[in-house]
């Protein structure tokens, strides 16, 4: 049960990994949470907290992201959006069929936009509210046959800070979080191509992201929804935080670099 007197945080992809763990880490804070995920109904044990409410949103759905956001903002007011949904397409550019490539760009990257584009009226009536953005360390740092993922996470990234110029005048804000690399189904979840005249190269940038090496560096999602945290509540205009240590090591060796040294470093980050 929502109730009026608590801050209320509206997450997508609530089903499993970031936001799952997002979620659960506002409810215990006593934050009214929102929880917007394909299959709600799947997650009893979300469902079993008293101040979660779980909703069907499938971002890609413009109607459905208007029903919903209508929905919500409707009876009660919304304090933070966190647009976390997303999932990776990895594999040669060449290879991706124009589907693949369109339903990547249409998740990742229009849906943040079009979900946000639903709540800012919604905010600007209130003269307050919070975006808070999931890109990626690839946004910063390029990686090899993530292209078109890096493509949504950087465009995410660079929006994210015209939106909040943009917005800051009526009292809202837009935030980024940025994970280098966390435990989570993101590569269960991923859609993987491959293609023969990359096949060496492909199985060797596919075992570095999920062998041991880079396992060994990933943090749990309960430090991500940490930051997530503190992005929402700290009060303050920074409008960029790294999540986990792996990324601010990383991003932390590529100041005042330029973008080959830059490349190199996340060759070496994934490629050892
Ligand atoms: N894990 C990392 O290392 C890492 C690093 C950088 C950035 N990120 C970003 O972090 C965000 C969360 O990913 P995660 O790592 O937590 O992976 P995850 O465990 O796979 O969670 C992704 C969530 O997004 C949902 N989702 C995917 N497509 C959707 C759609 N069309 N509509 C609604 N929900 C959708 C998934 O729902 P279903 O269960 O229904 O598929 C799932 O709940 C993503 O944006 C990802 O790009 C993750």
């Amino acid at each position: 049960m929502i109730q009026a007197d608590k801050q209320t945080i509206f997450i997508t992809g609530a089903a499993s990994g970031i936001g799952r763990a997002t979620a659960q880490y506002f409810a215990e804070r006593d934050w009214n949470v929102i929880a917007a995920d394909r299959k709600p109904e799947q997650d009893q044990e979300l469902a079993a907290l008293s101040n979660v409410e779980q909703v069907a949103l499938d971002i890609t759905d413009l109607d459905q992201i208007h029903g919903v956001v209508g929905d919500v903002t409707g009876d009660r007011h919304i304090d933070v959006v966190f647009n976390n949904a997303g999932y990776l397409l990895a594999g040669p550019m060449e290879s991706f069929t124009d589907q693949q490539v369109l339903d990547q760009v249409t998740t990742n990257l229009l849906g943040p936009l079009r979900v946000t584009q639903a709540f800012i009226p919604h905010f600007r009536d209130r003269g307050e509210g919070l975006f808070i953005n999931t890109t990626s360390l690839n946004a910063l740092i390029a990686a090899p046959f993530m292209g078109v993922y890096t493509a949504t996470k950087a465009g995410l990234e660079r929006w994210s800070f015209g939106l909040n110029l943009e917005l800051n005048p009526f009292g809202i804000r837009v935030k980024t979080i940025i994970p280098g690399i966390v435990k989570t189904n993101l590569m269960s979840n991923a859609t993987l191509v491959q293609g023969a005249p990359y096949e060496e190269h492909i199985n060797k940038f596919l075992s570095a992201l999920g062998g041991p090496g880079l396992l060994e560096v990933a943090s749990e999602p309960e430090g991500t929804a940490a930051v997530v945290f503190e992005a929402a509540t700290d009060g303050s205009d920074r409008i960029r935080y790294l999540t986990d240590q792996w990324a601010i090591e990383n991003v932390s060796k590529t100041i005042g670099l330029g973008e080959e040294q830059t490349q190199a470093i996340g060759a070496r980050a994934m490629f050892g």
